[in-house]
């Protein structure tokens, strides 16, 4: 890891990067009166509910609720991640990141990646051009032909060929570049080879485009039959997945994402239409894998091959994607049928053939029993428990919720063991009553105190308007006391922090909904301006909590006088209660 990203490059960025710029880029925007409206990218909708505010820096959208900063609108609309939504916004800016050291094992790293990037990008330009123009590249060419892929499946794939030779990559290429991402071998040092000899090339790329490995295949029988880029630090294998990339540009959001074990099987369904495959890179599916995919589809289908091979590959998948499976996801499983894979199925059956097996992938619930279940006798006791044994640490690896209970309802009902249903759907049952209720008292009129905590964020220029006792008093307060305090001690640091900029220092931490919540409010003007309406009802607030602390207090002395009898008061107290009750 590089060092941290310095809290103050980020606040600038947010202050200097326009919101509606950044959005409108990637989703329309049209003005209306102070805002930018269209229609929310994060649910659907006939009639714009999403609005975008120049001034706030903020994104709003009163159909489904979603909102947030520039940088919350990257990392949920284009699903970066957080470093990645700061390097696109300092990309627009055309600066650089820099980074706080600490550690010098740790320092930069990761932008020394960026050469490593380069160089296979490079090396992919380089043996594209080596498939159109290398003399021997004729042999490449119609076994590309044979397989049944056009020009324009190659060059959206980037498809290429490595000449025969030991040293064909060009020269002006970085030695030590090429030795680092795997492209060259050295059997002693200073003596370099190409890796990939006369073989078709795949580049690998992550999400974002960037060239992290090759694959490469023979065209004869040679082995081995695919040649894959070593582990490396851009070429994490178990972390990637081939096409991936290729599928977001044709589609930002499909519906679901097909899974498969080749390159060649990416490949051919996408000629055949069916342009939302990816495949693992020589591996089995891994729990990251799943993670990946389900950011970008609700539904993950898996497609292998029939054989032994194939159903051993699919239940691993499933091992590693019930983590993943929380509310809203699924996955199913394709099994194809004799010697079939995923290429040689959609020539033989099209498209419609294909679409008609994937209408029928078994949902994961009847392939986990029927797997589970194949060479048991549920009509016995011993069967039955055995499925029992079998299923329960792998429903256990579910997260909590309404899947989870069906699915140990089902085992229950199967086995015949065990209540049919489980008394942790009560408990769903209730937090979702919770949750509407708390809802619907969110929409009442605001607090006085989310009041001024909203326009404070809203305004951060407000905030010499506090004096101390209002702060004190605030800072006080059981619900939002500890919000407002990192409010203040934020403001205090960064006067001119922008309102977009504030969220991102609560970024990850339990306050953070709400301040997102709090610097969307609208607030209701009594006939006001903002910055009135903010002193008014500070003021307000002050004298209802002094009220309250005298109350308080009055309430403790009478107490101990009725245990002890006035007398038994001293001086000091007597006095107070007797200013008190006067003021009261
Ligand atoms: N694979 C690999 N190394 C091998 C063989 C296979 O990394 N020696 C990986 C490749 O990612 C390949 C996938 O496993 O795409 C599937 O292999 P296989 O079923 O043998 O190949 P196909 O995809 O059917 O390839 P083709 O159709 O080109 O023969
Ligand atoms: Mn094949």
């Amino acid at each position: 890891m590089a060092g941290r990203i310095p809290r103050e490059f980020i606040d600038n960025l947010i202050a200097r990067v326009d919101i509606v710029d950044i959005i409108d880029a990637r989703v329309p925007l049209k003005q209306a009166g102070k805002n930018y409206q269209a229609r929310c990218p994060f649910h659907n909708e006939k009639t714009p509910s999403f609005s975008v505010n120049r001034e706030k820096q903020f994104y709003h959208c009163f159909g489904c609720g979603a909102s947030g900063n520039v940088i919350s609108f990257l990392m949920d609309y284009e699903r970066q991640t957080f470093v990645e939504a700061v390097e696109t916004l300092a990309e627009t800016l055309g600066v650089d990141i820099p980074r706080e050291s600490y550690g010098s094992e740790n320092r930069g790293q990761e932008s020394n990646l960026l050469p490593l990037y380069q160089v296979q990008e490079k090396a992919a330009e380089f043996y594209a051009r080596q498939l159109r123009e290398h003399p021997d590249a004729g042999k490449a060419r119609e076994y590309l032909q044979t397989r049944g892929l056009n020009d324009e499946i190659i060059s959206h794939f980037q498809i290429g060929y490595a000449p025969p030779g030991w040293r064909s990559l060009p020269t002006t290429l970085p030695a030590d570049q090429l030795l680092a991402s795997g492209l060259t071998i050295s059997k002693e040092a200073g003596n370099f080879y190409d890796r990939f000899r006369d073989r078709i090339m795949f580049p690998i790329r992550d999400r974002r485009g960037r060239v992290i490995g090759f694959g490469g295949r023979v065209m004869g029988d040679e082995t081995p039959k695919y040649l894959n880029s070593p582990e490396t630090p851009t070429f994490k294998k178990h972390k990637e997945v081939y096409g991936l990339y290729e599928l977001l540009a044709t589609r930002k959001k499909p519906e679901r994402i097909i899974v498969v074990e080749g390159y060649m099987d990416v490949i051919a369904l996408f000629q055949h239409g069916i342009d939302y495959a990816v495949a693992t890179l020589g591996t089995a599916t891994s729990s990251d894998h799943a993670e990946l995919l389900f950011r970008y589809a609700p539904e993950i289908v898996f497609c292998f091959d029939g054989d032994n091979a194939g159903r051993k590959a699919a239940w691993k998948a499933l091992e590693a994607s019930l983590p993943a499976l929380r509310e809203g996801r699924t996955s199913r499983f394709l099994m194809l049928p004799g010697s079939h894979d995923p290429d040689s199925l959609v020539r033989e059956e099209g498209k419609e053939g294909f679409d008609l097996r994937l209408v029928e992938a078994k949902q994961l619930s009847d392939y986990l029993f029927q797997h589970l279940s194949e060479n048991l006798d549920l009509n016995s006791i011993e069967g039955r428990s055995t499925l029992h044994q079998k299923a329960s640490p792998i429903i256990g690896k579910l997260p909590a919720g309404v899947f989870r209970d069906m699915m140990q309802a089902r085992l229950n009902q199967l086995s015949g063991h065990g209540k049919a249903s489980s008394p942790s759907r009560n408990k769903s049952h209730r937090s979702a009553v919770q949750s509407v209720q708390r809802a619907t008292s969110e929409r009442a009129k605001p607090s006085m105190l989310r009041i001024i905590l909203a326009l404070l964020i809203q305004n951060p220029d407000f905030f010499p308007l506090i004096d101390a006792e209002a702060r004190q008093e605030l800072e006080r307060d059981e619900k939002a006391g500890e919000l407002a305090a990192k409010l203040f001690s934020i403001l205090k640091e960064r006067p001119e922090i922008h309102c977009g900029g504030i969220p991102e220092h609560f970024r990850g931490e339990a306050e953070y909904g709400l301040v997102l919540k709090l610097s969307v409010l609208e607030i209701p003007l009594s006939g006001l301006d903002a910055r009135s309406e903010f002193s008014a009802t500070l003021e307000k607030f002050v004298a209802q909590q002094k009220t309250m602390l005298v109350a308080q207090r009055l309430e403790w002395l009478e107490k101990k006088a009725e245990r002890i009898g006035f007398v038994g008061l001293d001086e000091a107290e007597r006095e107070e209660y007797r200013r008190l009750t006067r003021r009261k």
